[in-house]
């Protein structure tokens, strides 16, 4: 089986993949790292020197393979990869696939965000106060392909531990 987890930016998709990876011995791929590997680049440094363009391009690229592999695995994508290229409907259309959207509400996200933005290319120039409207926005636009999961399961206030458990029992 294949499980792939998406959602916004700091809601948990690596840190929770990799615990639920583990439990269920299976192997974890994290999009962003592998990327970075592949490219031998950081996400931020692709951003900077080739553009966000470019790196949506090799994200569909990178996506496209990882999926197209006969292994089993748990996949954390990247908070902007199902909204771009058809991404989400490739997920959504691969064999054995099952898609899991965490779902954060704005204040968990904002809280998370606040103090690590600087990691993250598209928020690292803004304020607290612009944080706060860029999230809303953003991730009432970027809810209309993460609903397109198979399962959903909310985070908010929850260990990595519980949500794991969640996603684990879901899957029965
Ligand atoms: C992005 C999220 C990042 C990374 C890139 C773009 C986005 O991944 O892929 O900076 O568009 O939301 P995380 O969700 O792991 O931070």
């Amino acid at each position: 089986m294949k499980i792939v987890l998406l959602g916004y930016m700091a809601s948990g998709k690596s840190s929770i993949g990799n615990i639920t990876s583990k439990k269920l011995f299976l192997p974890f791929i994290d999009l962003d790292k592998y990327i970075e590997s592949e490219e031998n680049m950081t996400i931020n440094n692709i951003f900077e020197e080739k553009g966000e363009i470019h790196f949506r391009l090799i994200e569909h690229i990178y996506l496209k393979k990882i999926l197209n592999s006969d292994d089993n695995f748990i996949l954390s994508l990247g908070g902007g990869t199902p909204c771009y290229a058809d991404n989400m409907d490739l997920i959504l259309n691969t064999e054995n696939t099952i898609s899991i959207y965490l779902k954060a509400n704005i204040n968990t996200l904002v809280q998370r965000l606040i103090s690590v933005k600087d990691k993250r290319p598209l928020i690292k120039e803004l304020d607290d106060k612009m944080l706060i409207e860029y999230i809303g926005k953003h991730l009432f636009e970027r809810c209309f392909f993460y609903e397109q999961a198979n399962k959903k399961v909310i985070i908010d206030n929850k260990t990595i531990d519980e949500i794991s458990k969640e996603i684990i029992k879901s899957l029965n």
